[in-house]
């Protein structure tokens, strides 16, 4: 099932990030499960453990189910004094979920993050792999609106 992953890249440690990330992306609840981390531990004759503290030591990987969009907003010290916290409570709002959950129909997960490199838009989210920044209230509703439409 990994195979095709592992084939791109030579049985190193140093891989290991590489193909955890490329497992993710290609899973479409974008996690890592169970399964692929024993299958990466052989790969790489590394500890199952030694793979799950990469796993929780980065914030951008996940080792449970998500949804199909994964809004990634920013709580680093820039985005909060600009307002992350107000968009942090529309998101909710919006989605009824909290930080860390699914929407019952599977399209969001909502999760922090620390600064994504783009302070100068300050407040700013990640949806999968796209960039919003200078969020108000109605941006991220029209936000949300426009990926539920599509
Ligand atoms: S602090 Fe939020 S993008 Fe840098």
């Amino acid at each position: 099932m990994y195979e095709k992953i592992f084939e791109k890249y030579s049985p190193e440690k140093e891989n290991l990030i590489y193909i955890l990330h490329e497992i993710q992306d290609n899973h479409p609840q974008q996690y890592v499960s169970e399964d692929a981390v024993t299958a990466v531990s052989e790969y790489l004759k590394i500890p199952r453990a030694h793979i799950y503290g990469v796993l929780t030591f980065y914030t951008m990987f996940s080792t449970k189910p998500r949804g199909k969009n994964v809004i990634r907003l920013c709580e680093s010290p820039p985005c909060f004094l600009k307002g992350s916290e107000k968009v942090l409570r529309k998101l909710r709002d919006v989605l009824d979920v909290k930080v860390g959950e699914t929407t019952p129909d599977g399209l969001f997960t909502l999760e922090l993050c620390a600064c994504l490199g783009v302070c100068g838009n300050a407040p700013v989210m990640m949806i999968n792999e796209d960039v919003y920044g200078n969020l108000t209230d109605t941006k991220v509703e029209e936000i949300i609106k426009k990926i539920k439409e599509a």
